[in-house]
């Protein structure tokens, strides 16, 4: 039996989806607005998939898209994060509860954080479907699972040793962290803040307004620091896809 429901999965760039878009059965590729949606079938499961590029508007137009042209019912996001809180290490999952736009500010008209118009601060993702994606990541995580999808060099070249799941608060904000400064600042100012990205929070955003259940994974691929650049991409490349492919994988089947 097919489900009829068709779930949107994005992820910001290509590294993110591509090892989604290769399980994918009977493809339909279509260009809207300069990104390409990829649909088609995992398992039983439809399901589009897209990468969205960088940044709040790119993600929201993008998600927009697959809620009005797709009509999707349920969205996932996949990706990367910069760890803010000290309990967070290279290779952890955070599975979002909530999610913040930490660069919205239109104080004084409006408490810092706030969504003018909205009155809101922050967007809660589906609770239940996000509890569940915990418990099977930690499975995913268990050192001899996680060593049947990525080698044991490619997992000690970036010190992941006991890598965990968490659930808790993502901030969003169109800036890549590089910087021990930049990382204090968002954690002072916002300390329950377990990663920072460059989304989630316009997808929560989005999602929220047109009712729609979404929950949010990233893995995490440098420290959000001086160091943060060069183990981005080395992560991106060489981590992240299986990563990605194996969570959805197992979120859907
Ligand atoms: N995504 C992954 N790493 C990041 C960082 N350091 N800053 C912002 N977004 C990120």
């Amino acid at each position: 039996m097919q489900n009829s429901e068709i779930i949107g999965i994005l992820g910001a760039i290509p590294q993110e989806v591509n090892g989604i878009i290769n399980l994918l059965k009977g493809t339909i590729e279509k260009k809207i607005g300069n990104r390409t949606y990829y649909e088609g079938y995992l398992g039983n499961q439809k399901v589009v998939v897209v990468y969205s590029r960088i940044g709040k508007v790119a993600a929201a137009v993008t998600v927009s898209t697959l809620l009005l042209e797709y009509k999707v019912s349920k969205i996932i996001f996949i990706g990367v994060a910069g760890g803010i809180h000290s309990d967070i290490k290279i290779g952890d999952v955070v599975v979002a509860s909530n999610l913040v736009q930490y660069d919205m500010d239109a104080s004084p008209l409006r408490p810092k954080y706030e969504i003018p118009l909205l009155g809101k601060t922050y967007f809660n993702t589906d609770q239940d479907w996000s509890h569940e994606i915990v418990s099977k990541i930690n499975s995913l995580l268990q050192p001899e699972t996680l060593s049947q999808h990525i080698s044991k060099d490619e997992l000690s070249k970036f010190e992941i040793t006991a890598p965990k799941v968490h659930f808790g608060t993502i901030a969003s904000g169109d800036q890549f962290f590089s910087t021990q400064n930049q990382k204090d600042t968002l954690h002072n100012s916002l300390p329950e803040v377990l990663c920072v990205e460059m989304e989630g929070a316009a997808i929560a955003q989005v999602c929220y307004e047109f009712n729609t259940p979404f929950i949010v994974i990233r893995t995490i691929s440098d420290n959000a620091n001086q160091e943060a650049s060069f183990s981005f991409q080395s992560f991106v490349e060489e981590i992240s896809l299986t990563y990605g492919k194996e969570i959805i994988k197992m979120i859907i089947e």
